[in-house]
């Protein structure tokens, strides 16, 4: 299952939970309902590369390992090689680290076949928070940070980036060649489903924006019948590619 044609593959599940036994049961009730699953730094963590041993044995989805690296070039291409070992599609580092640490990354995957993303800039940041808390030059847009960051993933040889649902369509004006993973989706805007992410889309907002990829945890994860939810999401999918024909 890799064609983007498929509204499917289009659709990550972040496995955001604590156990090996929990990313289990989400793996068998979404397996053939989703076209990756994602595990971040709480399951892998806790679990270490056996939870990738175990998504294998339940599916064949391709999986996704979100551990936003970011640390000195050395340091992030060696970590890059070890991941590379556990043969997964995709793997995160920070743009925030640099452009020599994005190469780096790059160069740790060498021809092993794992795509590296750039995340550009946290969907749980607001416009105002990237200027008050974390102290960024007056005056730069969200917008602008985001898409010099995609920038500077590009040049360094990036599969991708993450980024929010309100930036994909400048980073698809700028950067043809770069996929887009857009995390931050909610079918309600009103109904955040947890409180921290600030820059939300719909499913068919960030489609048409031309986001290669959603991630979605939450919405899935919560819902009283995961594996209807993920079908309705893809269903919206499926409703936004055949519009922008
Ligand atoms: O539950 P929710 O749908 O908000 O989950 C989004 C997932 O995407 C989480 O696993 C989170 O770590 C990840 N993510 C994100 N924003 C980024 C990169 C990754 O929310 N910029």
């Amino acid at each position: 299952m890799t064609g983007l044609n498929d509204p499917k593959s289009r659709l990550i599940f972040a496995l955001d939970v604590p156990s090996l036994d929990e990313a289990v049961s989400f793996v068998q009730k979404l397996d053939g309902s989703v076209g990756m699953f994602k595990v971040g730094l709480e399951l892998f963590i806790k679990e270490g590369p056996a939870v990738l041993t175990a998504i294998r044995e339940h599916s064949n989805a391709e999986i996704f390992l979100d551990l936003k690296l970011h640390d000195i070039p050395a340091t992030v291409e060696r970590a890059v090689q070890s991941a590379a070992a556990h043969k997964v599609r995709f793997l995160t580092v920070h743009c925030a680290g640099g452009e020599a640490m994005l190469k780096a990354a790059v160069n740790g995957a060498g021809d092993s076949g794992l795509q590296i993303l750039g995340v550009t800039v946290l969907t749980s940041l607001g416009p105002n928070d990237h200027r008050e808390e974390l102290g960024y030059r007056k005056g730069l847009t969200l917008k602008d940070l985001t898409v010099t960051r995609a920038g500077m993933a590009a040049k360094a040889g990036c599969a991708g980036v993450i980024c929010s649902g309100l930036e994909v369509a400048a980073i698809r004006q700028n950067f043809q060649n770069l996929k887009t993973v857009v995390p931050g989706i909610r079918q309600n805007k009103n109904n955040l489903g947890g409180t921290d992410q600030k820059r939300v889309v719909t499913p068919k907002a960030a489609i048409q924006a031309g986001a290669d990829y959603l991630v979605v945890g939450r919405p899935i994860r919560d819902a009283a019948d995961p594996k209807a939810a993920a079908q309705q999401i893809v269903q919206e999918i499926s409703e936004a590619l055949s519009g922008a024909k």
